[in-house]
C-alpha cells in the first residue's frame, strides 16, 4: 500500500542519525516503490547545507547503509533521481521568529511538490529539542489537520525518568492529539520481535502452552559485543538501564507476556502491552540490590588485543559509577504468569552481540527416564533469536537410539535466511513506512512509556541514594558479574549462554 503524498521533514539533518539509518531506509523503501507519487524530505540543521551539498552527503549516506543499493540494477540512475527529492533549510531551532521563514518555506515546498499540506516532522535532535520544535510547530499553526495530516515522530529517550516522561507527554499533548504523536522504539521495527505475537497466537502447538502451568521460566538477553564507543557522552548519563531495559527489553518482555488483543489493530495491541507492563511487580526501594545486579565493564584483553575499561572510555568519569550491564528478576502479577520469574539482561562488552528470548518450559511431572541430566535440567526451551541469526529454535529430549531408554537433547532450528531470499527490512524501514500509511501499532504510546518508567523508578531511586549497592566489575569480553547468577535461587539454573 502507498501512503499519502507527503513532506517528512526532518529536524537534526546534518546529524548521524539521519545519515545513517534515515535516508537509507527511505531509499529502501524508494526502490521498492512503496513511497507515494509525490514525496519530498525537508533536511532541517542548524549547519548550513545547499540542496546540493546535503543530496551529495546523503548520497553517500546510502551508498553505504541502505541495504537496496547492493540489489538495484540501475543504482546510479536510482540514487540520482531519488536525491533529488531532497531539499535542505537552516534553521536555528531555538529561535521561535525563526519558524516564520521555516514555514514559508515548507509551504513553498508543499505546492511546488503537491503534497496538501501532510507534513511529517521526525525530530532526530537531541532530547533537549522535543518541547521546543513541537511548541514552536504548533505556535506556527503546523500542527493542525485542517489541511493535510500533521504527525510527530520522537526519537528515544523519551524522558529520563518518570517525572520528565510525564512532563514531556503532557507537553506534547498540550498542542497534539495522542494519535499524531509516534514514539519509536526501533525494537518493534525489528520483523522477529514482531514474530513474537505471530509465534504465539496463530500456532495452536505453542500458545495453549504459555502460561504459569507449562513455563517454568522466561529468560531475555540483549547483549553488545561493543563497548560505547564515541557515544560515552551520552552514555554517562543514562546507563544500561534507561539506554535498554526500560524501553527495548521492557517491550520484548511485553509481548511476550501479553494477553492475545481481541483484533490486531494499533489500539488493541496497545492496550494490551500497558495493561501487562502495569502487572508487572514493582521491585521496592530496599529490595533492590536482591533484584537486580549492575556492572561496569573493566579493562581486558580479548584474543590478544588490549581493550580498554568503561572508566577509560573518551567522555566517561574516572570513577564513574554508571552501568554498562544490568539483570534483573521479576514477576509479573496476573493470572496468566503468576509466580514465573521473568529474567532480563542486557550488557555493553559482552562476549558475542545477540538478543533472544528463551521460554523454559517445565519438566514433565513424572520422570520416567529419572538420572538422565539433559532431562532433569529442564532442556525443553523455546528460543527465539532476535537478533543477529534471525530465527527459532525448540530443544527437547530424544531418546538415544539403541538398546535402555537415554534421552539426549536435540533442536529443531528454523533460520529466518531460510525463508526467503529477500533481506528483511530495517526497523527504521518499516516503521517509518508505517508512520507514513498512519499506522502507530509499532510506536509506544505514552501511557506505556509511563508504566515503563514507573516500574524502573524505584530502581534509580535505590542506585542514586544508597552506594552501598555495587556496581560489579566485569572484564570485557566477558558475560558480566558472576553474581548475576544469584538471580536463580535454584542451583540448578543459570543463564543461557549463546556463542
Ligand atoms: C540503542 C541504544 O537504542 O540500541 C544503543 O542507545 C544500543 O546503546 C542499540 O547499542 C542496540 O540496538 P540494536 O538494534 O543493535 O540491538
Amino acid at each position: 500500500r502507498k501512503p499519502e503524498n507527503h513532506i517528512l521533514v526532518i529536524f537534526g539533518a546534518s546529524g548521524d542519525l539521519t545519515h545513517r539509518k534515515l535516508i537509507p531506509a527511505i531509499f529502501d523503501l524508494y526502490i521498492k516503490d512503496t513511497l507515494p507519487e509525490k514525496f519530498a524530505i525537508l533536511g532541517v540543521g542548524r549547519t548550513s547545507f545547499t540542496d546540493e551539498e546535503f543530496r551529495k552527503r546523503m548520497g553517500e549516506g546510502i551508498e553505504t547503509f541502505a541495504s537496496m543499493v547492493k540489489a538495484s540494477s540501475n543504482k546510479a540512475e536510482k540514487l540520482k533521481s531519488f536525491v533529488k527529492k531532497l531539499y535542505y533549510t537552516s534553521l536555528n531551532t531555538k529561535n521561535a521568529e525563526d519558524y516564520n521563514g521555516f514555514k514559508s518555506t515548507l509551504l513553498n515546498l508543499d505546492k511546488e511538490t503537491g503534497t496538501g499540506e501532510n507534513f511529517i516532522f521526525y525530530l532526530a535532535t537531541p532530547p533537549s529539542m522535543y518541547t521546543v520544535i513541537p511548541e514552536n510547530l504548533a505556535k506556527q499553526g503546523l500542527n493542525s489537520e485542517n489541511t493535510g495530516f500533521k504527525r510527530l515522530i520522537v526519537e528515544k529517550p523519551f524522558g529520563y525518568d518518570l517525572e520528565s516522561a510525564q512532563k514531556l507527554n503532557n507537553h506534547l499533548l498540550k498542542d497534539y492529539k495522542e494519535d499524531q504523536i509516534y514514539r519509536i522504539d526501533h525494537y518493534l521495527g525489528k520483523e522477529t520481535v514482531q514474530n513474537l505475537l505471530v509465534t504465539r497466537f496463530s500456532n495452536g502447538i505453542f500458545e495453549p502452552l504459555w502460561n504459569r502451568n507449562y513455563v517454568s521460566h522466561v529468560e531475555i538477553t540483549s547483549a553488545e559485543s561493543i563497548g560505547v564507543g564515541s557515544r560515552g557522552g551520552y552514555y554517562e548519563g543514562s546507563g544500561a538501564l534507561r539506554d535498554m531495559l526500560q524501553n527495548h527489553l521492557l517491550l520484548l518482555a511485553s509481548l511476550v507476556s501479553m494477553e492475545p488483543p481481541a483484533i490486531i489493530d494499533s489500539n488493541s495491541i496497545r492496550n494490551e502491552i500497558v495493561k501487562v507492563l502495569q502487572s508487572i511487580r514493582p521491585i521496592k526501594e530496599d529490595e533492590v540490590d536482591k533484584h537486580v545486579i549492575r556492572g561496569q565493564y573493566m579493562p581486558s584483553t580479548i584474543k590478544g588485543v588490549k581493550v580498554k575499561g568503561y572508566r577509560e572510555e573518551t567522555g566517561v568519569n574516572p570513577e564513574s559509577r554508571t552501568e554498562t550491564y544490568v539483570a534483573m528478576k521479576f514477576f509479573i502479577d496476573n493470572m496468566r504468569w503468576a509466580g514465573v520469574p521473568f529474567f532480563i539482561r542486557t550488557g555493553k562488552m559482552l562476549p558475542t552481540r545477540v538478543t533472544e528470548v528463551v521460554i523454559h518450559f517445565k519438566q514433565t511431572p513424572h520422570h520416567l527416564f529419572a538420572g538422565n541430566t539433559a532431562i532433569t535440567n529442564n532442556q525443553n526451551q523455546l528460543v527465539i533469536r532476535i537478533q543477529p541469526d534471525e530465527g527459532l529454535l525448540l530443544k527437547f529430549g530424544m531418546k538415544v537410539p539403541g538398546s535402555g531408554f537415554n534421552v539426549q537433547n536435540v533442536n529443531m532450528d528454523f533460520h529466518y535466511a531460510d525463508l526467503s531470499e529477500k533481506e528483511l527490512p530495517s526497523a527504521y524501514e518499516r516503521l517509518l513506512h508505517d508512520c507514513m500509511l498512519g499506522d502507530s501499532t509499532l510506536y509506544s504510546r505514552g501511557d506505556a512509556v509511563e508504566a515503563a518508567w514507573k516500574f524502573i523508578k524505584p530502581i534509580q531511586d535505590a542506585w542514586e541514594k544508597d552506594r552501598n549497592i555495587s556496581v560489579h566489575g566485569y572484564p570485557a569480553g566477558t558475560w558480566g558479574p558472576d553474581i548475576a547468577d544469584n538471580l536463580f535461587e535454584d542451583p540448578h539454573l543459570s543463564w543461557r549462554y549463546p556463542c
